[in-house]
């Protein structure tokens, strides 16, 4: 026998849109509702109906890619704007999403790390060079973080120095990058017909993507006017290889696309992880202390550490520290899938085909096979040991299936390398006794998180 999923009492038209708290607290608001409401629930925001799935059972049945597939939701159709049929936002069927997954995966492999490997190392110089400079000043985790991984994917992406880190104010591109993100993101939370109130909103988010659409227009056009063929960067792979089905390159369109896609999806998610992996190694002095003794291992107390490839695949707690504030805080907090064909979930819930079924991560993150004190921030969760004694689909920060995170590796060995790099010579300094908040976008960071910093002196 089926039964409905279980849902709040609905108001007409409005739906459930009046209880759901707008920015972060929705987040926190939807982790709460499926506690008291189970692993899965519908919420209604006007004439959107969602499903939310938070318990591991049901997370490994959507796992299924022969049942399910990936949904592009109404909050992606509008990032679709921006970054059209680029990989992140691609429908299912679209043809330019396995042309563009064929032709970039090899760039995202482990082994391609190792040409990436320099260019994030000088980046992570840079951040490191400001801190020095602060001197003691507090420094803004979550924006220096943004600024850097926006470089290191502009650097190891495109061939591009954004030098965020070196300007005062926000890049002109993620200044409007992030104004047109917020703008997609309220349109999905607003009253639908009310468009037309917001037309001075409008026009700047037009000017934005105009703006985003011209300067990866002109870094494209260089590169190409260059005569420089190297393929190995992401720009030059999409720029000089044919697809083995088509026969054909990628077009310049599509190209467009995929750097827009890459430039937001590959800075904010690995910044959020960041900060919060800061702000754990802040709160737990005792993982703090071993992780410092990993870095020390490998680099001793030179003033300079000269990290190589290879050392990366050493810092293996750093990791655990990594994957654990990925659990708690997992900085893209849901991915959503679609039936194939209408169907039954959980044995008794009717789902039909194409309908949002969101999978909210932060609640999967929580659930009871994680143990009792799945608050508890404890990397050792994260041992060879018991990641293989756990069920695969318990830990999902990538998402899930063929349109899993394709910048994983990338986000995890920049993340490594930089997060090995500030342990190895600071001490964190939690001046203000920071309380956690979250902020959340697309993503979420920490909320107005400084720290300041002092040099490790030996034997610190
Ligand atoms: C997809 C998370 C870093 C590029 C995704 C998805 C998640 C995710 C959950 C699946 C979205 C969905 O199913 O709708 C993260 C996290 C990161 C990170 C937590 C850092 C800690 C990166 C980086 C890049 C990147 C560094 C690029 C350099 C992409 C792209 C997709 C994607 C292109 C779409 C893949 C496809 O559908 O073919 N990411 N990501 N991400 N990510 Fe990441």
């Amino acid at each position: 026998p089926t039964t409905e999923i279980p849902e709040r009492p609905a108001l007409p038209f409005l739906g459930h849109a009046l209880s759901v708290p707008k920015g972060a607290d929705g987040l926190l608001h939807l982790m709460r509702e499926a506690k008291e409401l189970g692993p899965v629930y519908r919420l209604r925001v006007f004439g959107t109906s969602y499903v939310l799935v938070g318990g591991l059972d049901l997370v490994a049945e959507l796992a299924d890619e022969s049942r399910f597939r990936k949904n592009v939701h109404p909050d992606l159709v509008e990032i679709r704007r921006i970054a059209g049929d680029g990989l992140f936002t691609a429908f299912p069927d679209e043809p330019n999403w396995r042309k563009a997954h064929d032709v970039l995966m090899p760039a995202f492999s482990l082994g391609a790390m190792r040409g990436y490997h320099a260019t994030m190392l000088d980046a992570a110089r840079s951040l490191t060079d400001k801190w020095d400079r602060a001197d003691g000043a507090p420094v803004d985790v979550p924006g220096d973080m943004t600024r850097l991984t926006f470089d290191t994917i502009g650097l190891c992406g495109f061939g591009h120095d954004f030098a965020s880190l070196r300007r005062e104010t926000a890049h002109p591109f993620v200044a409007a990058m992030s104004r047109a993100l917020a703008f997609t993101q309220a349109k999905g939370e607003s009253v639908p017909g009310t468009e037309r109130f917001r037309r001075k909103r409008a026009a700047e988010f037009r000017a934005d993507a105009a703006l985003m659409a011209g300067l990866v227009d002109e870094v494209i056009r260089k590169r190409r006017a260059s005569g420089d063929t190297r393929t190995d960067d992401l720009l030059g792979r999409m720029l000089h290889t044919r697809d083995a089905v088509t026969g054909e390159p990628l077009d310049d369109l599509n190209i467009r696309h995929q750097v827009i896609t890459f430039l937001i999806a590959g800075h904010e998610t690995t910044s959020g992880a960041l900060s919060f992996a800061l702000y754990h190694l802040t709160k737990h002095p005792e993982v703090l202390a071993r992780a410092q003794r990993e870095v020390d291992t490998l680099w001793g107390d030179t003033d300079t550490p000269e990290p190589a490839y290879g050392d990366i695949g050493k810092l293996t707690y750093l990791r655990q520290v990594l994957d654990e504030s990925l659990r708690l805080w997992p900085t893209a907090p849901a991915f959503a899938v679609e039936p194939r064909e209408d169907t039954v979930i959980g044995g008794r819930y009717p789902v039909r085909r194409g309908e949002t079924l969101m999978v909210l991560t932060p609640a999967l993150h929580r659930d009871s096979a994680w143990g009792d004190n799945v608050e508890l921030f404890d990397p050792d969760r994260f041992t060879p040991e018991r990641t293989a004694a756990r069920p695969v689909h318990l830990f999902k920060p990538f998402g899930s299936g063929e349109r899993a995170c394709i910048g994983r590796q990338f986000a995890l060995h920049e993340a490594t390398l930089l997060l090995g790099l500030l342990v190895h010579r600071y001490r964190l300094i939690d001046h203000t006794d920071y309380r956690l908040r979250i902020h959340q976008s697309l993503t979420i960071k920490p909320e107005a998180f400084a720290l300041r910093l002092a040099r490790r002196t030996s034997g610190e």
